[in-house]
């Protein structure tokens, strides 16, 4: 198993691309389904994930091809065409690997009045149940049954529109309505929608698939049904979690690194926290300058909340960076129940926190240190990465197969900033 190792101390400096959003792609690769014409994807990452679901269209017998991009980062493309559909069941050794592919369902139901999709079970993360993407669909005119851990959906007269409130936001369930409502008869409110720029990329594409949805970004969608969808080409937007991220890099590691291919917008509610932190940010013709001098951070607390809110997906790396800062900083996460895994890592490095309940509090020391640390999941392990970046000496991270879910050429664009990293194949 590949593992990453780490000389920390270096500070970053100069540029680093920002890939196309994970979050986006994946709903959007799940979209082909809706059309039997092609739909291209521009600045499409390649990650595990985007793999997994590749293999799950081509299980349908959609035809896809990835051409990646001439630089690291530079986006490639996904030819999908969804003619030739052979078969409308997602199997549990692919959606077990990872839970968007869930997000088939809706399509598949939408255009083909069936699916059999795998439950798919809990995550290091959490239970992470899928009670909201099945009340939807069941709203939309599907019957659902459970048998042997599978979900049968069937809508033998096809999905009508209907008013769904969600009890709570959910992302996935709000993903998977939007699709099915596409091609519904008739309208369908989606109220207590989730807002987040992933869902307002996915509508944009549908609408270029021919679509008829308004409110996107606001909490009520309206989709009023058609009957066909078409082929499109569309640019996946960045990923805000990346470019979180390495501006964190840059907060906890000092220097200057202009994030480009991005925007300032996209990562609002995390700018202050880093502002406050001691970090200048600010927007250029390309991207995002982060800039931080020397000494410590400073200390400040944070809430994780769903978009606008300060991202769950952002929680362990801010929580690398406030492991070194000068004071004491609370942490509280929201939408998760199980999500400090990282914490037991971060204390084999020196840091000093402390978990109460969905909180935890971190006392900044002077300096992390490195050691072996193991990847727990996807957004842990970038916070292990920062945390290595920061420390005195060497940090080993096992496990690195959950970064390479979400992080395209993560020890190539960090080396090309000035990190010392690399990654040991066995
Ligand atoms: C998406 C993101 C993930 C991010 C999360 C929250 C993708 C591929 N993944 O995940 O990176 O961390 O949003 O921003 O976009 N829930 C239920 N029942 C449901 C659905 C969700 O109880 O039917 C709960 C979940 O367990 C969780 C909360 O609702 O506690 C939010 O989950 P949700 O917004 O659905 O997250 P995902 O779409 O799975």
């Amino acid at each position: 198993m590949d593992r990453i190792r780490i000389k920390g101390g270096n500070a970053l400096n100069g540029e680093i691309p920002i890939s196309g959003a994970k979050n986006a792609a994946l709903p959007l690769m799940a979209a082909c389904l809706l059309t039997d014409e092609k739909l291209t994807l521009l600045n499409a990452p390649w990650l595990a994930d985007v793999g997994f679901m590749g293999e799950l269209l081509r299980s349908f017998g959609v035809e896809t091809s990835y051409v990646r991009g001439p630089g690291f980062g530079e986006g490639g493309r996904w030819e999908l065409t969804a003619k030739n559909i052979v078969n409308t069941t997602a199997d549990y050794d692919i959606v077990r690997k990872m839970r968007a592919s869930f997000l088939v369902l809706g399509p598949l139901v939408a255009r083909f009045h069936r699916a059999k999709v795998s439950l798919p079970g809990g995550c290091a993360i959490g239970a992470r149940p899928v009670d909201l993407h099945l009340k939807a669909m069941e709203a939309l005119g599907t019957e659902i049954v459970l048998d042997q851990g599978y979900v049968l959906a069937s809508a033998p007269n096809g999905l009508t529109g209907a008013r769904i409130e969600f009890p709570f936001v959910s992302v996935g369930a709000t993903e998977n309505t939007l699709m099915a409502a596409a091609s519904a008869k008739g309208e369908t409110i989606l109220a207590n929608a989730a807002r987040e720029p992933e869902i307002v990329d996915l509508g944009r594409c549908l609408i270029a698939m021919g679509a008829k949805i308004a409110g996107l970004g606001t909490s009520t969608i309206a989709v009023e049904g058609v009957s066909t969808l078409h082929g499109t080409t569309h640019a996946v937007l960045p990923d805000r979690i990346e470019t979180g991220t390495y501006a964190m890099a840059a907060a906890i590691c000092c220097g200057e690194i202009e994030l480009t291919g991005t925007s300032a917008d996209l990562i609002g509610s995390v700018i202050p926290l880093l502002q406050a932190a001691g970090t200048t940010i600010s927007p250029t013709h390309m991207g995002i300058s982060v800039k931080r001098n020397g000494g410590r951070p400073a200390a400040a607390d944070v809430a994780t909340e769903v978009f606008p809110g300060f991202p769950t997906d952002l929680q362990a790396q801010f929580m690398a960076v406030m492991a070194t800062a000068r004071g004491m900083s609370h942490i509280k996460e929201t939408i998760f129940e199980n999500r400090f895994m990282h914490v037991p890592e971060l204390l084999r490095m020196g840091a000093e926190i402390e978990v109460a309940g969905d909180t935890a509090i971190v006392r900044g020391v002077e300096a992390l240190k490195g050691a072996q640390v193991m990847a727990t999941d996807l957004r842990a392990s970038s916070s292990l990465v920062l945390a290595g970046l920061a420390a005195e000496g060497e940090t080993v991270i096992n496990r690195v197969y959950h970064l390479d879910r979400g992080f395209e050429c993560l020890e190539e664009k960090l080396s090309a900033a000035g990190a010392e990293i690399e990654r040991l194949t066995e």
